[in-house]
């Protein structure tokens, strides 16, 4: 139904108008407790052995929004409805942006991707945050919030540093899970952070703004931290990578970002990050490369995200390493039941092999990659 009659109907519009139309839609329907129920009974897949638990955090299902989608976080109290077992919102930066000129998001439907080069446009930290600590008592799910670097020329070096802090010490207290985005192509200076020397700099201080959040709030626990990385590195930089991210005791990575399109030669695409199916393939080496580095350590998070359109796409990168996947690309090609479809298709597993909880189903799913 959705892909005969709706996405032909949808993908007459610009991809931005219908991805901004979406998000309000699905904001007023999570606003009215009927309809909220209704968006449950049909979107939701609810059963304890989906139940995936990490450090004090259980998230209902594996499946959740990927960054991007919902930049300020307006879906906060819809997401658990739509299936999701948890949402990352953002990227957040510390200056509010526009992005970039528009056009800026284009389809791609023979090879189901996406190119966008959006540019980090978000509310910025500080009216993200007053906003979050309205919304987050809706929320039953983990929140998941994405911070990179201000989409602005003149911030760099130092600066660019502060300006990390800066979000980080706004949204960390609200987040059940930060992720530290160092891998935007779509900004001036955004991929620099993949750099070693930067990258340890960076956590340097964001894990000195980490110790004062801790003293001055009182708090005992704090939230795990993980990096989002580019699809793009080469295996030897995602080791770097990895390195440095258990050197500062980090919780994991996100993998991936979109792949830059001026990277690909001989295919005329227009600039920025490419996402959905070309990417597939790139994300799930990345995720076993990194499974294997860190010896499947179950307390190394890793979350898959790139070109999952399926259940069968979403269990081979669990098989890959993923702890949890996310899907961006996948909505606009599969449609909104995507999230529910993966876990109705991770459920009857369970039920094949009577695992009772994800974390089971992981275990399972990892043991038959090694
Ligand atoms: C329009 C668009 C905007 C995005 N914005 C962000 C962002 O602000 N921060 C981020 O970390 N990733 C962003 N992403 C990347 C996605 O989170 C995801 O990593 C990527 O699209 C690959 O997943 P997919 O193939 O399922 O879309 C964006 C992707 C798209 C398509």
């Amino acid at each position: 139904m959705y892909k005969s009659v709706l996405r032909p109907l949808l993908f007459k519009f610009d991809p931005e108008f219908m991805h901004n139309l979406s998000l309000k839609g699905f904001n007023i329907l999570g606003q009215f407790f009927l309809l909220r129920e209704l968006l449950s009974a049909l979107m939701r897949k609810s059963e304890p052995c989906l139940h995936f638990h990490y450090q004090n955090l259980v998230f209902p299902n594996l499946v959740g929004l990927a960054a991007g989608y919902d930049k300020n976080g307006m879906l906060v109290p819809a997401a658990e409805r739509l299936g999701f077992g948890f949402i990352e919102i953002g990227s957040v930066t510390a200056l509010q942006s526009r992005g970039n000129p528009k056009s800026r998001l284009f389809r791609f439907p023979n090879n189901f991707a996406l190119v966008n080069r959006m540019g980090l446009n978000n509310d910025g930290a500080k009216r993200v945050s007053k906003a979050l600590a309205r919304k987050k008592r809706y929320l039953h799910i983990p929140l998941l919030i994405n911070i990179a670097k201000s989409n602005h020329p003149k911030i760099s070096k130092q600066l660019a540093i502060y300006d990390y802090c800066y979000s980080f010490r706004r949204l960390y207290p609200l987040a059940d899970l930060l992720v530290i985005n160092i891998s935007c192509p779509n900004v001036k200076g955004g991929k620099t952070f993949e750099n070693p020397d930067i990258l340890e700099n960076l956590l340097f201080h964001l894990e000195k703004t980490r110790a004062s959040i801790k003293k001055d709030m009182n708090l005992k626990t704090l939230p795990p931290i993980l990096l989002k990385i580019g699809s793009n590195v080469s295996d030897r930089q995602l080791e770097e990578i990895l390195e440095i991210t258990l050197k500062f005791e980090l919780n994991g990575v996100v993998l991936a970002n979109t792949f830059p399109t001026k990277l690909i030669k001989n295919v005329p695409l227009p600039q920025g990050g490419l996402s959905g199916r070309p990417i597939f393939n790139r994300v799930h080496h990345l995720i076993a490369h990194t499974a294997e580095y860190v010896n499947y350590d179950p307390n190394f998070l890793i979350i898959g995200v790139g070109g999952i359109l399926s259940p069968t796409d979403a269990i081979k990168l669990l098989m890959a390493g993923a702890h949890l996947i996310e899907v961006f690309t996948g909505l606009v090609y599969a449609g909104p039941f995507l999230p529910k479809n993966i876990n109705q298709r991770l459920a009857s597993l369970c039920k094949k092999e009577k695992l009772k909880t994800a974390n089971e189903l992981l275990t399972f799913l990892h043991e038959i990659k090694r």
